[in-house]
């Protein structure tokens, strides 16, 4: 099984992300924490920044949108290029119209659920998804503590991917260390954000090679 380390560029220097995805080149894509401020306690960046790092990035951009309203908000994502649109179930009113159009434009389209969200409304859907992102933390902050409460929803996931054969990426994101990328990959993830664990390195390209032989371990 393919293994995907995705560096979340949301622990990078805000000053120099163009130096900062030279630090990442032995990655497979850019995790782009979109936050507005209203789905969660938190703000970064939106479309303007998504369009430059396009721009500039040697990585595909793996658009992670924690923000409200994402059927009117997402696709504009889609267009600026990302490889990968993520929106969260539980801001979404039309989650698979959403995901059609996304794929319409020509990016992966990916489900995110919170922690505290069942999986079990979206295992039906499965053929409508590119990507589900199971968040391993409540989203809004890097830094924090991998919740393994959450791993039987990823064992779900799993399980119906494989039931049915699709190429669906099951992703996981928040407190991804040399240790819990483990637990992650052994529940069935195959892609791994990494924010604080890689950016706080003082060698990310090495930091990154140890995540991914940890899940491929
Ligand atoms: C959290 C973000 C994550 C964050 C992960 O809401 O979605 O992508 O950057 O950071 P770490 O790896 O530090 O937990
Ligand atoms: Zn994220």
């Amino acid at each position: 099984m393919p293994t995907r380390i995705n560096p979340s560029i949301l622990a990078a220097d805000f000053a120099n992300f163009e130096s900062e995805l030279g630090r990442i080149r032995s990655a497979d894509l850019v995790h782009v924490d979109i936050m507005d401020n209203h789905f969660v306690p938190n703000l970064t960046f939106g479309l303007a920044m998504v369009e430059r790092l396009q721009q500039v990035s040697p990585l595909p951009l793996d658009v992670h949108l924690m923000i409200d309203d994402p059927d009117r908000w997402a696709p504009g994502y889609a267009e600026a290029g990302a490889f990968s649109v993520t929106f969260h179930a539980e801001a979404a009113t039309d989650a698979v119209g959403l995901a059609r159009r996304l794929r319409a434009i020509g990016a992966r389209a990916g489900i995110a659920l919170k922690p505290g969200t069942p999986v079990e409304p979206y295992l039906d859907l499965l053929p409508e998804f590119d990507q589900v992102l199971i968040m391993t933390v409540e989203p809004g902050f890097g830094g924090q503590s991998f919740i393994d409460a959450t791993m039987p929803k990823l064992e779900a996931v799993a399980g119906a991917v494989r039931a049915t054969g699709l190429d669906v990426w099951l992703q996981v994101d928040g407190g991804i260390n040399e240790e819990t990328i483990v637990t992650a990959a052994d529940a069935g993830a195959d892609t791994f954000v990494a924010g604080s664990s890689v950016f706080n390195s003082s060698d990310p390209a090495a930091q990154i090679a140890a995540l991914r032989a940890a899940a491929n371990a």
